[in-house]
């Protein structure tokens, strides 16, 4: 059912309730109520496959938190693009952020109407967030936003979030010339900070897991796309990745940090990250 339209004339199509939307399932996930049952059935046969999705969901959200909190109290970032953001939650990036410094900048990119809608309503309490309706993976456009082009155009280093939204990008070249379009259109001293759903490749439990639960999703997500470590790491072109490189969450730590506690071996992880910075 599509009941409502959406802003800016960029999304041209309503919210489509009869089938699950990305950022819905996701919400889901997390916990969330803004989903639908179709949503709701996709998340319930994720959960069926990987009882440990709602975790993974969580554990990104926490990294977020903590690379924000990095980047604005140890590095001095004060604008940030989060680009394809998802449906706003318990803690986002522009709460994040102004808990270090009130006049943190934050923009906000997604082509989802559900996150549209639910964005412009949420996400704007104050003067120094803004939201985008684009598709990311058209970055001569997105970079010609007004507000992009404003925030990018001050010169001082901004931080560019691409959380679990790459793989929704099936073609890997692609994929790669868009992050580097964005990459080459950073002040120097920027960020890149990514999180990438990953099939490590090597045969083991997480590549089975993989293999099913993509075979679970690929109705609802024909180009939802696992990548190998490496790939994820290539997406890192023009920048210079910080210890400890693309690796899973649980084992990552910001620049000069470490990690409290070692996760398990046999824990199941599809969720990877890093972080880096153009020079
Ligand atoms: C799994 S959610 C991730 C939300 C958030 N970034 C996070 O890491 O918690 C992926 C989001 O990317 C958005 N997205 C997917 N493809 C996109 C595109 N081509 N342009 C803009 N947003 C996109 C979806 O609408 C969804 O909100």
């Amino acid at each position: 059912m599509t009941d409502q339209p959406v802003y800016d004339g960029v999304v041209a199509h309503g919210i489509d309730t009869s089938r699950p939307s990305g950022p819905r399932v996701y919400d889901c996930l997390l916990g969330g109520k803004d989903n639908y049952e179709p949503d709701r059935e996709l998340c319930r046969q994720i959960t069926k496959v990987a009882p440990e999705a709602p975790e993974w969901a969580r554990a990104n959200r926490r990294w977020l938190a903590e690379v924000v909190t990095w980047l604005t109290a140890e590095a001095g970032v004060r604008r940030f693009v989060d680009a394809g953001c998802g449906l706003p939650t318990a803690e986002n990036t522009h709460q994040i952020a102004r808990r270090t410094n009130l006049h943190s900048s934050v923009i906000y990119v997604d082509n989802d109407p559900s996150v549209v809608i639910h964005g412009r309503a949420l996400l704007l309490d104050n003067d120094r967030t803004q939201f985008v309706a684009a598709d990311l993976t058209r970055p001569k456009h997105v970079l010609a936003d007004p507000a992009i082009a404003d925030l990018l155009g001050a010169g001082q280093p901004v931080a560019l979030v691409l959380g679990l939204v790459l793989d929704h990008v099936a073609d890997f070249e692609k994929t790669r010339k868009i992050v580097r379009t964005y990459v080459d259109a950073l002040p120097s001293g920027s960020y890149l900070a990514i999180t990438h759903a990953c099939k490590p490749g090597d045969g083991g439990p997480v590549d089975a897991l993989v293999t099913e639960l993509s075979e679970k999703v690929r109705p609802a997500f024909p180009d939802l796309t696992f990548r190998s470590v490496e790939q994820i790491t290539a997406l890192f072109d023009g920048t210079e990745i910080f210890a400890p490189g693309v690796v899973r969450l649980s084992e990552w730590h910001v620049p000069g940090g470490r990690v409290d506690e070692e996760p398990p071996a046999d824990v199941r992880e599809v969720v990877y990250g890093g972080l880096a910075r153009k020079r």
